[in-house]
């Protein structure tokens, strides 16, 4: 199955992912304009009202853009939805995306009929991430349009799957638009996930550590410090397991190799967890490949350069 128009002939196959309180319009344009899919969260925007700011800021930046660079314009962005009962703003947020004919919704925690129906109504893409086969299916039987499969060592909320086989399993009866997210942060990941089968790489930590990225400077530092011995796979801050910085729980003054069990049913995304995601740092394992703080435009232009020198290694042009 050919890739939907909007999803068609990027310049790098790959989607910044969206990142609770982190992303914001800036990092979302500027991932845009260096050629990769930019995202954020609608909950990111607070209060509410801010969606409404955020949406024209976004639009408006990227349309005048891609007037003045008609060669290359810019890549389509997404907005986050989190369609999880929790979320008290989903009807509110997603009148705004359809004000502004948001050109793909990434939905998480949750599929759901209706949302998808809307975003066809406007015409946009939705793109739903998984953690196993089986939600993939009950995503696309519900109106998905593509998938993003969450392995193990994403940063967030994260799978436990190999993506050698999450990949394999989904490709066996799916052949529309996925993409594989989990420790992807060099070229030579991105062409990976390629050749696995995903038609995209889609990347989160590594845009933690830029310039644009709204998070703590000792943040971006501990990101930079990191690799994967300092990543912790815990359900204890959210109820759904997820991956975190180790010295971000030291901070917090808890013990990172015994902590105890969170409850699912603590789950709260219309703001009650945004506490613990300000206190304790989500990041998949591969960060080991982040060494600097970095405008996102550098950081795209280094996977860039990988990408195309893992393809030249491997005489694929
Ligand atoms: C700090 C942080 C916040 C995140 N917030 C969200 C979110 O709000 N919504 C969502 O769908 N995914 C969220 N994710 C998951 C990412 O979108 C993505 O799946 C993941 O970052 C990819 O793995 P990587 O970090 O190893 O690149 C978050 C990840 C991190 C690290």
């Amino acid at each position: 199955m050919a890739l939907p128009p909007i999803l068609q002939n990027l310049p790098l196959p790959i989607i910044g992912s969206p990142l609770f309180i982190i992303s914001n319009p800036k990092l979302v344009i500027e991932q845009c304009k260096a050629g990769v899919v930019g995202s954020m969260p609608a909950l990111n925007a607070r209060p509410a009202e801010q969606l409404d700011e955020w949406l024209a800021e976004i639009t408006e930046t990227l349309a005048a853009y891609n007037k003045a660079n008609p060669d290359k314009p810019a890549a389509p962005f997404a907005i986050n939805q989190i369609v999880h009962k929790s979320n008290d703003r989903l009807e509110h947020d997603m009148a705004l995306c359809a004000k502004y004919k948001v050109p793909i919704i990434i939905t998480s925690l949750g599929a759901r009929e209706d949302v998808n129906a809307a975003v066809h109504g406007w015409g946009g893409v939705v793109l739903h991430d998984i953690i196993n086969n089986k939600f993939a299916k009950k995503a696309i039987e519900k109106g998905a349009d593509g998938l993003i499969a969450v392995a193990a060592g994403a940063g967030g909320h994260a799978g436990v799957k190999s993506p050698f086989a999450l990949i394999q399993e989904i490709r066996e009866w799916f052949d529309g638009p996925l993409a594989l997210s989990g420790s992807i942060a060099s070229g030579d990941a991105v062409l990976a996930a390629q050749a696995m089968g995903a038609d995209f790489a889609y990347i989160g930590s590594a845009f933690i550590a830029t310039e644009e990225a709204r998070a703590a400077e000792a943040y971006k530092q501990m990101i930079v410090a990191s690799d994967s011995d300092d990543i912790v796979y815990s359900n204890l801050f959210t109820g759904v397991h997820g991956n975190y910085l180790r010295g971000s729980i030291e901070a917090a003054g808890m013990d990172p190799d015994n902590l105890p069990e969170g409850d699912v049913k603590t789950m709260n995304f219309g703001g009650g967890s945004a506490k613990a995601w300000k206190d304790i740092w989500g990041s998949g394992q591969g960060i080991g490949a982040i060494r600097e703080v970095v405008p996102a435009r550098v950081l795209v232009e280094r996977l860039a350069r990988e990408y195309q020198a893992a393809r030249r290694r491997l005489a694929l042009g």
